[in-house]
């Protein structure tokens, strides 16, 4: 089958307004037939309006009370729509546009099924400004990522000794859209949480900067605390590990290597 005509390009707009949109997302923005966005801050939606073609904002799908999952599938089928109708489609979500974002992800695959050309371009997320802020390197130690009802409602396995990021804390345990954030049940995620670290252990609530003038927000607290700090929509956890991994003498030996003070190292 050849590729039909119309296309859709999802870009992420980063978390910080203006200075986190990439260059490609920019070029997408500009000379893309029609650009839908869902952002963060006025500023860059001004910004999107100023320097698009024709623009439509998909936050008027979000209803009070309204499960998130018909938002998500109306946002995509507004999307998807456009593209039928063969014009060049930009979507703009805040961050990365394929982190915890449904309708950038249903809308490509249901496009990308129907052979029209998507194209999904990294943006700057949340966590990618948390690892800059804390400066905690995600690849050294390896780092668990989840989102709190999702953790808090399956059974799996917890690694204490990687570090664990829990997104929406702010709507924890809410499958609905609400505007103002949902802490009732964060003690529920406390205790959680209690079954593999201290209550002691210190733990971050995170809010990376939304303006270049302003700062991130780092609030480091007793797990058992949590339920006293303020938790906003764009409240993040970082939890650092308990204890280092033990050592898999096994593999070790293998590779002819050697751990001094945690430094890898090869055997002369
Ligand atoms: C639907 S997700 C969107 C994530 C976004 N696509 C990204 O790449 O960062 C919303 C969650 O992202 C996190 N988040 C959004 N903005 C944030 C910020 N400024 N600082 C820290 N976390 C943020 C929070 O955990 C929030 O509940």
């Amino acid at each position: 089958m050849s590729a039909r005509i119309g296309s859709l390009t999802v870009v992420g707009s980063g978390i910080t307004a203006i200075s986190h949109i990439t260059l490609e997302a920019m070029n997408s923005i500009k000379t893309c037939d029609v650009v839908f966005h869902v952002v963060a801050d006025v500023l860059t939606e001004s910004w999107i309006v100023e320097n698009s073609k024709e623009s439509k904002t998909l936050i008027d799908f979000y209803i009070p009370g309204q499960h998130r999952r018909i938002t998500y599938d109306a946002m995509k089928d507004s999307i998807v729509r456009e593209v039928k109708k063969g014009r060049n489609v930009c979507a703009v979500f805040y961050g990365h546009p394929g982190i915890f974002v449904n309708p950038s992800h249903s809308a490509v695959k249901e496009l990308a099924s129907e052979n029209y050309p998507v194209f999904m371009q990294p943006g700057i997320s949340a966590e990618d400004c948390m690892f800059a802020d804390l400066g905690v390197d995600p690849a050294t130690n390896g780092c668990c990522s989840i989102e709190a009802t999702n953790f808090l409602v399956y059974s799996r396995a917890i690694d204490t000794t990687v570090p664990l990021v829990i997104w929406q804390i702010g709507m924890v345990g809410d499958p609905t859209y609400d505007p103002q954030p949902k802490t009732s049940k964060i003690n529920i995620l406390v205790e959680k949480l209690c079954r593999y670290y201290p209550p002691s252990h210190k733990v971050c609530i995170y809010e990376a900067a939304l303006y270049s003038v302003s700062r991130s927000r780092i609030e480091w607290c007793e797990l058992i605390d949590v339920g006293r700090c303020e938790i906003n929509g764009i409240s993040t956890m970082f939890v650092p590990p308990l204890s280092s991994p033990e050592i898999d003498s096994y593999f070790l030996t293998k590779l002819g290597l050697s751990i001094d003070e945690g430094h890898i190292k090869s055997i002369p």
